[in-house]
């Protein structure tokens, strides 16, 4: 089984990266690509975070299916949840192609989509048809050309939040002009009350939980990270993901692709992401929670985001260059790492550490 991946993920490699991403999407949809995690006896890799019960940790991040198109058999790939998008209010076609770079020799990704999507309407006579069991997450986003985000933001909130467990606020994309301001301004504060209020509007209509959690740059500095996080916690915020892609360039970088413009993902971007989440999950003292992403590339990269502070955590650019063989690699070095404890028991227990080898 793994054979027959191998030698399509070499052949994949082989196209441009945003045909190789609709192949696979097909691929998932035909039951050619799956990685079952159903046989393993992973109990002490259960975990929670507020209502929602999670089999084990790792889930696939935003981006990999911006529009909702696998969402009846993204499961096979044996994660234990789901985030989709980011959906904006209105189609639009994001940045002219190519947008996507591989960076085959540090196995990274760099990109700069800018948000391709179907839009709200599209994702939703999909989401109609959710047959789906794990806990599903939507990503949400405001149109490239909106003249008033916070309004894209409770729109999207309040139209996609029936239909998810969770929303995720992404002000964190390095490819929407201004998008990022919106971390540090002083419009994060009414944005994140808003949501609040439109969350709680949600919840009494259809009569269910929907947190609400926040994607953010690891780019951010420490006083701004600060105050994302106690503004978060004012808000009600049930968790921060950490992180999107970096602008930073490594000087480690190999690729000739690195002084591509757009967001970098994959192994350089993982020091910097764990440790701005030991940073916030210090800062934070237990009043949030964390998803961590960022670089995670097998077992034990993992399993640092969870020692970092991380309750559960997201990969993308690592099923891209090892396909999705990394799922099942990943839930068994953590259910060895687990045979005499709980994962939950050990969230954020080396944040200290892993700063102090800043
Ligand atoms: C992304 N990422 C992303 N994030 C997000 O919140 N919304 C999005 O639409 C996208 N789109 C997207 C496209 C591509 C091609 C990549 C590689 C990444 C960021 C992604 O969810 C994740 O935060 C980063 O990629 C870091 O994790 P990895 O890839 O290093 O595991």
């Amino acid at each position: 089984m793994f054979y027959k991946q191998k030698l399509f993920l070499k052949a994949l490699h082989c196209f441009p990266p945003e045909i190789a991403h609709t192949v696979v999407l097909k691929a998932i949809s035909s039951n050619f690509i799956s990685a079952n995690t159903d046989d393993l006896n992973i109990s002490n890799l259960r975990t929670k975070l507020g209502n929602l019960n999670f089999n084990h940790p790792l889930g696939i991040a935003a981006g990999f299916d911006k529009n909702v198109e696998t969402i009846n058999v993204i499961n096979k790939l044996g994660i234990s949840h789901m985030e989709f998008g980011t959906i904006t209010p209105h189609p639009q076609p994001g940045n002219s192609k190519p947008r996507i770079f591989r960076l085959s020799e540090d196995k990274a990704i760099i990109n700069r989509l800018g948000f391709p999507s179907k839009g709200i309407d599209s994702a939703i006579k999909n989401l109609r048809n959710n047959k789906n069991k794990i806990p599903i997450g939507l990503n949400i986003g405001c149109n490239k050309n909106s003249n008033d985000f916070m309004d894209d933001y409770l729109t999207l909130t309040r139209k996609l939040g029936p239909f998810a467990e969770w929303i995720t606020v992404n002000i964190s994309s390095p490819n929407t002009p201004g998008l990022r301001e919106l971390q540090i301004g002083s419009d994060l504060e009414k944005l994140l009350k808003n949501i609040d209020n439109e969350r709680k509007k949600v919840e009494d209509k259809v009569e269910k939980i929907l947190q609400i959690w926040v994607k953010i740059s690891p780019d951010l500095k420490d006083d701004e990270l600060k105050n994302l996080v106690d503004i978060s916690v004012r808000y009600n915020i049930d968790a921060l993901c950490i992180s999107n892609t970096t602008t930073d360039r490594p000087h480690t970088l190999a690729s000739k692709n690195k002084k591509e413009v757009g967001g970098l993902s994959g192994p350089p971007l993982y020091s910097q992401s764990t440790e701005i989440l030991a940073k916030a999950y210090l800062h934070a003292k237990k009043q949030i929670k964390f998803i961590g992403i960022g670089g995670i590339s097998n077992g034990e990269t993992a399993y640092t985001k969870i020692l970092a502070g991380a309750d559960i955590i997201q990969l993308y650019t690592g099923l891209v260059f090892h396909g999705p063989k990394i799922i099942n690699d990943i839930i068994n070095y953590l259910n060895e790492k687990c045979i005499n404890t709980k994962i939950k028991d050990l969230v954020g227990t080396k944040a200290e550490s892993i700063l102090k080898k800043e």
